[in-house]
């Protein structure tokens, strides 16, 4: 089967890479030149384990090309995925510029029925948008060709993407003809072997699945990040909480670890375009505008604690574990660290960081704030990046885990005690143990115990 994946981000590439591997002959196209001849040569833009490997593979057997041109390889297609970004706007809704040039670029070259997918999270109706762009495209050049459209939202997690991919729960797709239904539940079948389930339904369903899974996930942290907060006015522990209620089977045990607030590409823009997609049809997500508020405030919550350890943060000495979102990524979207570090340099700390993988993402990220905002730009001075987590320590007159990074997990307390001024530790995902810190003789906090 011969399919084209447009779109060389997180979901483009892992999925092309993937349906590659279980012997479907794959293309995968992109506008960024620079991007398609890294990929040509086997250099994986982004930090994702397993996948480098898995590109070579395909590469060298013959099943995965790249290119930057849509149009040369459409007409030999079969099924075309779309898995271009949708950034925000700037009020919060999904922009759909990407996903519609696709659209017109399809319509502008097709001479023969093809199958149109999107891949990217995209606001229910987009699917219809699609097909009126690419019908409009055919309609001016006075073609009569057969196509259709279905929506398949991807649920994979950055960083344990290839096993998300290659054994999901389930696959949602969203077709409205049969011909459609079957082509796709031929490419999904060697998944099949894995026992997961291709649900198929209406193409507004599918679209709103997607949206409707990562805030119902995002609701639960930050439900749970409440729970910690009061727990910490009330003397309860919320990790037990967390076993308490996640031992119920219809409460479960995933995605109830209260931290410093979540982030990445998913959950902050999915719950906004939610909100907005439902403010735009009258109606308001009370729950869901909680949840972002919630999180806004959290992500905060390690430097109010900080404050009301130290008191005058000028000139203190900071040491930060952790930079992306969370461990196994360098991505660092929407990611606690952000807004630690602007909050940290603004009060006039010097702040020294380590990340095992997200540190250039850092640089590269803090250069561009600084750009456009001079006041902000004499700030990033004050940050040093270190060679590892202890000499992040140096003087330190407070540590702060803003990743939960495995190494972070078993850390010499002695050195670091010896390496700091003042034995602070502030835990942002509750990886350390309290007993442990306490008896190294360090003042330790972390969420919700
Ligand atoms: C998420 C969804 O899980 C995935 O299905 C969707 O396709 C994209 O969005 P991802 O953004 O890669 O995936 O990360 P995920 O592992 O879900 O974590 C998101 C954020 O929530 C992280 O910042 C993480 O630290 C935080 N989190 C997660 C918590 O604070 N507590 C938890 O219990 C779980």
């Amino acid at each position: 089967m011969n399919i084209a994946i447009v779109g060389t981000g997180y979901v483009g590439l892992v999925s092309g890479t993937c349906f590659a591997d279980t012997g479907a002959i794959v293309t995968c196209v992109d506008v960024d030149k620079d991007k398609i001849e890294r990929l040509q040569r086997g250099d994986i833009p982004i930090y994702e384990p397993g996948l480098d490997e898995l590109v070579v593979k395909n590469v060298k057997a013959g099943r995965l090309k790249f290119t930057t041109s849509l149009a040369e390889i459409l007409n030999e297609q079969e099924i075309v995925f779309s898995a271009v970004g949708t950034p925000p706007d700037e009020d919060g809704s999904a922009d759909l510029k990407y996903v519609l040039q696709v659209a017109r670029t399809i319509g502008q070259n097709l001479n023969k029925y093809i199958v149109v997918v999107t891949k990217s999270t995209v606001p229910v109706g987009t699917a219809a948008k699609v097909r009126s762009a690419i019908q409009e495209e055919l309609d001016n050049r006075g073609v009569d060709i057969k196509f259709d459209v279905a929506s398949n939202p991807e649920f994979l997690k950055e960083g344990n993407a290839i096993k998300d991919f290659m054994s999901p729960d389930r696959v949602v797709v969203g077709v409205e003809s049969d011909k459609a239904k079957q082509m796709l539940t031929r490419l999904y079948k060697p998944f099949l072997i894995n026992n997961f389930r291709v649900i198929f339904m209406d193409i507004p369903s599918a679209e709103m699945t997607k949206y409707a899974a990562n805030s119902m996930l995002a609701t639960r942290i930050s439900f749970m990040n409440d729970i910690a907060n009061l727990c910490e006015l009330v003397g309860a522990d919320v990790n037990m909480v967390r076993q308490g209620i996640g031992s119920d089977t219809r409460i479960g045990r995933k995605f109830l670890y209260a931290g410093c607030g979540y982030g990445g590409s998913c959950f902050p823009k999915d719950v906004k375009a939610l909100i907005k997609t439902a403010d735009n049809s009258g109606y308001s997500m009370e729950v869901l505008k909680a949840v972002e508020r919630v999180n806004e405030h959290q992500k905060t919550i390690l430097f109010e604690k900080l404050k009301s350890s130290l008191g005058n943060l000028e000139d203190s000495n900071i040491a930060i574990w952790g930079l992306s979102f969370k461990p196994e990524t360098d991505d660092m979207r929407e990611s606690t660290a952000l807004v630690m570090l602007s909050l940290l340099l603004k009060s006039g700390c010097h702040v020294r960081v380590y990340d095992p993988v997200a540190m250039d993402e850092c640089r590269r990220r803090l250069s561009v704030i600084a750009t456009d905002n001079t006041d902000f730009a004499h700030f990033v001075n004050n940050i040093e990046y270190c060679r590892d987590m202890y000499e992040a320590t140096l003087d330190a007159d407070a540590l702060l885990l803003l990743t939960e990074w495995k190494e972070f997990r078993l850390p010499s307390w002695d050195v670091i005690s010896r390496s700091m001024r003042n034995q602070l530790v502030l835990d942002g995902r509750n990886i350390f143990d309290s007993e442990e810190l306490a008896d190294a003789g360090f003042e330790y906090h972390c969420i919700g115990r």
